[in-house]
């Protein structure tokens, strides 16, 4: 037995993977890695393969950064964790100094959480307890996109809207107002991104007029709603929200959790559309992808609200076990060293280019319906009919043999749906990235080729999505 199936073997006796149908590996082999360098891992049996998602959009600086390692190590000799309740140490503040420092002015202060669900839960608990804390206590409802996601815990399910996802726990899920998403995938033909955004803000500005008095934030993955299938939109669209948020007394919650550091061609999205939102919320590169963490930068309007003696009961009594583990802070340090010093966002242009030149044959592909990019993130859209756009039904699951053929030809590329995409670690070279479109490129023609012959239940999710 080769080492890989013998370590298959023995994880699905034990394992149950997250966001995985466990019967599909009766079929599909289970890939154990042995060990990452730069932008391939590899696994037990010598196989390598090129990370063109980043390991679910996290890796930014390659597997086993020898800069991220060596910070971690030095930081382990001195303190592993202490719990950030009445106790501090250097690279949580360190960190916050840092990151108040980044992002944009009149976010001053940073949360902690250990994953980047946690931290959506911590914004959304956070922006509600603020409109109590003002006396606004009808304001406990959130707004959000269609096509959003947010993350898997309750009330982060509540602001998405992936079915796949969320139908299952409908029940259980809160009352929140979903606005027609500004992706413009779905703009009217010949219509610019631009016009589109501005367009669909219309739905957005009647919901706040009409709800403002029970409406506590509006959350959004700014720029890309990225589980939803790589949709983009406008920043303009970001630009009105901040000001209709303004005008209505509503919070805007960035979930920048995917599209923060550097993905969309700015540091944050929020850049590109000049603004400041109330809640900015990090994580995924935050720790350049090597260990659990999620930051929630706020202001200090925000923060004051809070700030009273202990029996007003106004205090934001939110924690997590892990809060602010030095480990993460010392990985996200050595992180945002590496996005100084090495010159990232201006060298990550070059890169995007290359991107875009390597798949612009597939604009004319007969089953694909975009090819669409902001900044470091691509995506490719397969369809039945180009006309149309028609989609390919969900059960046939065209993205799965995408994903085999990579693995084949030695590249991690895991299609959302039927969306082929590439959020790959920007250590990557030009020449990887004219391999990973030749293996696309490939696993799209053999993806598109025949009808499927797989029986159609009826119902069920219109789309196989995937949270990155
Ligand atoms: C935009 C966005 N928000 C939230 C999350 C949830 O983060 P986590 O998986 O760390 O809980 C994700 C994960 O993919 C995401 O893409």
């Amino acid at each position: 037995m080769s080492l890989n199936a013998d370590w298959m073997q023995r994880d699905l006796a034990v394992l149950w993977h997250p966001c995985t149908q466990m019967k599909d590996h009766e079929r599909l082999p289970l890939i154990p890695i042995r060990r990452g360098e730069g932008v391939w891992l590899e696994d037990f049996d010598g196989k390598r393969y090129l990370d063109a998602v980043g390991s679910w959009w996290v890796n930014v600086f390659g597997h086993a950064n020898p800069r991220i390692n060596a910070r971690i190590r030095e930081q382990l000799e001195s303190l592993e964790h202490v719990m950030l309740a009445g106790f501090s140490h250097q690279p949580a503040i360190e960190l916050s100094e840092r990151l108040v420092a980044i992002t944009p002015a009149g976010l001053s202060r940073v949360f902690y959480a250990d994953n980047g669900s946690s931290g959506i839960e911590v914004a959304l608990k956070m922006s509600f307890h603020y409109w109590r804390n003002c006396g606004r206590t009808g304001k406990k409802r959130f707004v959000t996109l269609t096509n959003s996601y947010h993350g898997e815990t309750v009330a982060a399910m509540s602001v998405g809207d992936v079915a796949l996802f969320t139908d299952t726990y409908k029940a259980l899920l809160l009352d929140t107002i979903k606005v027609p998403s500004p992706d413009c995938y779905l703009r009217p033909e010949g219509m610019s991104w631009e016009a589109h955004s501005r367009a669909m803000f219309a739905h957005m500005e009647r919901t706040l007029a009409e709800h403002r008095d029970e409406i506590a934030a509006v959350i959004v993955e700014p720029l890309i709603q990225g589980a939803g299938g790589m949709r983009m939109y406008h920043p303009v669209y970001l630009e009105l929200l901040r000001e209709a948020c303004d005008r209505y007394e509503v919070h805007l919650i960035h979930d920048e959790i995917a599209v923060g550091f550097g993905r969309t061609g700015t540091l944050f999205a929020c850049e590109q559309a000049g603004i400041v939102p109330d809640f900015l919320v990090l994580s995924k590169a935050l720790t350049g992808g090597y260990l659990p963490m999620a930051a929630v930068l706020t202001t200090d309007t925000v923060y004051r609200a809070f700030y009273d003696d202990y029996a007003s009961l106004r205090a934001f009594l939110h924690s997590h076990t892990y809060t602010g583990n030095p480990l993460a802070c010392a990985a996200a340090l050595a992180t945002l060293d590496i996005f100084e010093q090495d010159n990232v966002i201006e060298r990550n242009k070059a890169l995007a280019a290359r991107m875009a030149r390597a798949t612009e044959h597939l604009k004319d592909h007969p089953h694909v319906a975009e090819v669409r990019q902001t900044g470091m993130a691509l995506a490719i859209e397969m369809v039945a009919e180009k006309a149309g756009k028609v989609a390919y039904p969900w059960q046939e699951r065209r993205g799965l043999k995408v994903y085999e053929h990579a693995l084949s030809r030695g590249a991690l590329l895991r299609p959302l749906g039927s969306v082929v995409y590439f959020l790959p670690p920007y250590v990557i070279t030009p020449e990887q990235i004219d391999f990973l479109a030749e293996v696309a490129s490939e696993g799209i023609d053999l993806a598109t080729r025949d009808a499927v012959g797989v029986a159609l239940p009826t119902g069920g999710p219109q789309t196989f999505h995937d949270p990155g």
